[in-house]
């Protein structure tokens, strides 16, 4: 399992990427392209949004899983832009079960967060949450609807009729060219369209590598995340389970990703939030721009009383750190190892939003460092603050970094796995 463990952009990209050369299969088991995780191989970018991080190895396969909701044309875009730069996509497999982003799930997300004003969630505008709407009211259109296309119809002029009454803007919707497109791509994405909870089970029981990919983040999450500000998905570690149809105990070893510091898109609390000039830093220097929508991150201080929360929730084995180059030239660095709320310590993260928009972040410092970390030759050379910034964070969490990740290539990462568990020896 790779979850993240902030409030999503942690780089769950380049460590699934980085973990799955040794993997069989990769599996997404929520969200839809309101993800963007981002692969850097050999200085080319590729941006992922429905795809799983594993597809740039021609040998492992990658599952669409059923908990997620799938924008058809999105998809194949992104399928033809893999094709396009030489990369096969023949191991994809999608869930028939996965529910479909409609136009209509689209224009709602956004009219609604229009008509929020104020109290916008500063969704991605994907459609997530309408989708994920209908597919708890029982309406929803899912993937192996397209292999009857009287029945996709059927279903589609159902659900938009039925949504023009309450959102009449949603009739300028083409209805035969959706149904046009839709049914055209189903056709080329019928091969890969498969009951891919078979495929999982079949694959764990034979001892096989399976990742599971989370998308979004802990914090993010629609049950423990900072509630209304989350995705409209079980964000966890537990979610894989019911989105990939897996039994729960395959689920042993849950890697959490951690950015070494924290940033979140969107509206909501943010209790170590930097509206100053090192805010400003971070966000330049991380390139903090959400890789779905393009809007600026807000950034800020690490914050080890979320990571304890995210530990409990996804029973986090062990943490990879991201970007910690990005904190070269920061003097302090500060850990956020505590909150006070009304002048009282709080025992554990609050899952009130009222509460935590009111905390106050107790921080431990430690000394900055100047030296690049990017092209040290070993983790030994790693400045003694930076070791020790790092150290410190294991010990507070009581699990290891396994991953150490410096730059956005694969071969900027430090593998901490031989070194075996500091905290546990
Ligand atoms: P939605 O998932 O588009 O409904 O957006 C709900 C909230 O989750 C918003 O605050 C988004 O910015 C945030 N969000 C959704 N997906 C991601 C992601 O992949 N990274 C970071 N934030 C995300």
């Amino acid at each position: 399992m790779i979850v993240g463990a902030q409030w999503g952009d942690e780089g769950k990209g380049k460590i699934t990427h980085y973990m799955a050369e040794k993997a069989d299969i990769v599996a997404r088991y929520n969200g839809g392209n309101n993800a963007g995780h981002t692969v850097n191989v050999a200085g080319q970018e590729f941006r992922l949004h429905h795809i799983p991080s594993g597809i740039l190895y021609p040998e492992t396969l990658c599952v669409l899983g059923n908990g997620m909701v799938i924008d058809l044309p999105v998809l194949w875009k992104e399928i033809k832009g893999l094709r396009e730069r030489g990369h096969k996509v023949e191991n994809l497999r999608i869930s028939e079960n996965a529910h479909l982003v409609m136009p209509y799930h689209r224009l709602i997300d956004q009219w609604q967060e229009g008509a929020r004003g104020d109290g916008r969630l500063g969704t991605t505008g994907r459609g997530i949450g309408p989708a994920y709407v209908d597919k708890a009211a029982r309406c929803g259109i899912r993937a192996m609807d397209l292999l009857a296309p009287e029945v996709f119809q059927d279903c589609f002029k159902r659900n938009i009729a039925d949504k023009i009454g309450t959102y009449p803007f949603l009739s300028e919707i083409d209805k035969d060219e959706v149904v046009r497109e839709h049914v055209q791509l189903a056709r080329e994405l019928a091969p890969w369209l498969c009951d891919t909870s078979v495929l999982l089970c079949r694959a764990l029981e034979e001892g096989k590598e399976v990742i599971f990919e989370g998308a979004q983040g802990t914090l993010l999450d629609l049950d423990f995340g900072t509630y209304p500000y989350v995705t409209s998905s079980t964000a966890l570690s537990g979610g894989a389970g019911a989105g990939a149809g897996v039994p729960p105990r395959h689920l042993q070893d849950v890697m959490g990703v951690v950015k070494a510091y924290t940033t979140r898109v969107g509206v909501g609390p943010f209790p170590t939030e930097l509206t100053d000039e090192v805010g400003t830093c971070l966000r330049e220097t991380g390139k903090e721009y959400g890789t779905t929508t393009g809007r600026p991150r807000r950034c800020g201080w690490l914050d080890a009383v979320a990571l304890r929360y995210a530990k409990r929730l996804n029973g986090l084995t062990t943490i990879a750190i991201t970007k910690l180059d990005v904190l070269t030239g920061q003097d302090p660095v500060r850990i956020c190892v505590a909150y006070n709320y009304r002048g009282e310590p709080l025992e554990s993260f609050p899952t009130n939003p009222r509460v935590l928009a009111e905390v106050t972040p107790v921080y431990r410092d430690f000394s900055g460092w100047t030296q690049s970390l990017r092209d040290l030759k070993s983790f030994d050379d790693f400045p003694e603050p930076c070791k020790a910034y790092l150290w410190f964070l294991e010990d507070l969490l009581g699990i290891p970094a396994t991953l150490i990740s410096v730059g956005p290539e694969k071969d900027e990462t430090y593998d901490m796995h031989a070194r075996g568990c500091r905290i546990c020896p």
